[in-house]
């Protein structure tokens, strides 16, 4: 089996990709590492810890990362999430706290310890694999492959015109990775926009029979209606594109590498992922942009998720 690391800031959406990762028999996860991102961290490290709680996924370690982005205070995405990140349901307090070990020197040594294998999937602002990098520049050697959702690849953002909102809150992060590694599978924005899960559809898959169902039934309702408001027909999850290309990639149906670099100065387009696509620049092919996946194996992974005991 795989050994699998998810960097996550959950987060709704992320909630969805890590029901999607603890229901796929390929894969091991051997950790949770927490970023600073939808909400604050001492939200999303909890709502990690009661995720894996519900799900009977107490044996999974989660680590605390860091607080903030590198460089900028970045403003939270409460208003999409919840102002705790997972509906404001009020759910009990998770039993478990996370480990002592902080997260970036967890994904140091899970590097190590599963090196040439791992699957590292980075599913909020990159800031926890970028303190990594900085302590350990070797970490891209022993990284199997990198999954990244960040990103709008032709500049159509969701939090500023030009920027995606996890390369947004910590540009220098995005732009530390994005330099260190040198291939990333990338589902980015416009990946998830071409990937609208229909509300109907979705309704009915929440209405399995199953505690992981009801409860992201639960958590889920207010960033489902604020999608319905906002976005009509369609809800548009992120990070579950993001994970079924991470745990499917045959599932790819379009796929384009090229290089890719963060803009850290802009002053409209600070946090763009700026795309070299007709190959300029000499940069190399650092990106492997997500264009197109299997739509019907999409679904059929959150559907099987959901449904889960
Ligand atoms: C990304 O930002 C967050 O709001 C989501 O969890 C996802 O990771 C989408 O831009
Ligand atoms: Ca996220």
């Amino acid at each position: 089996r795989i050994p699998l690391l998810i960097d996550t800031d959950p987060g709704v959406d992320d909630a969805l990709a890590l029901l999607m990762a603890f229901n796929d028999p390929r894969h091991d996860i051997v950790g949770l590492t927490i970023a600073a991102g939808n909400v604050g961290l001492s939200h999303t490290v909890r709502n990690a810890l009661k995720l894996c709680e519900v799900c009977g996924r107490d044996d999974i370690p989660v680590f605390a990362g860091t607080p903030e982005p590198l460089l900028h205070p970045a403003p939270d995405a409460g208003y999409v999430h919840g102002q705790d990140g997972f509906g404001d349901i009020g759910y009990p307090p998770p039993q478990r706290q996370a480990e002592a070990e902080h997260a970036a020197l967890a994904i140091l040594r899970l590097s190590h310890e599963h090196a040439g294998k791992l699957l590292l999937v980075a599913l909020g602002p990159l800031t926890n694999v970028a303190l990594a990098l900085k302590l350990d520049p070797t970490l891209p050697q022993r990284v199997a492959r990198l999954v990244v959702m960040g990103g709008a690849v032709t500049g159509h953002g969701n939090i500023t015109p030009s920027a995606e909102f996890n390369f947004y809150f910590d540009p220098e992060a995005a732009h530390l990775v994005f330099e260190a590694f040198e291939r990333i599978d990338l589902a980015d924005w416009e990946a998830t926009l071409a990937h609208g899960l229909l509300h109907e559809r979705v309704a009915g898959w929440l209405a399995a029979d199953s505690d992981r169902a009801r409860f992201y039934a639960d958590i889920s309702e207010k960033t489902r209606l604020w999608s319905i408001d906002r976005r009509g027909d369609h809800w548009y999850a992120a990070d579950a594109v993001a994970m079924a290309f991470a745990l499917e990639p045959a599932g790819a149906v379009e796929l384009a590498e090229r290089p890719v670099a963060i803009e850290l100065q802009g002053r409209h387009s600070r946090g763009a992922s700026v795309v070299d696509w007709r190959r300029e620049g000499g940069r190399p092919d650092r990106a492997n942009i997500l264009l197109q996946y299997d739509q019907a194996r999409f679904e059929g992974l959150i559907q099987a998720a959901l449904a889960a005991k």
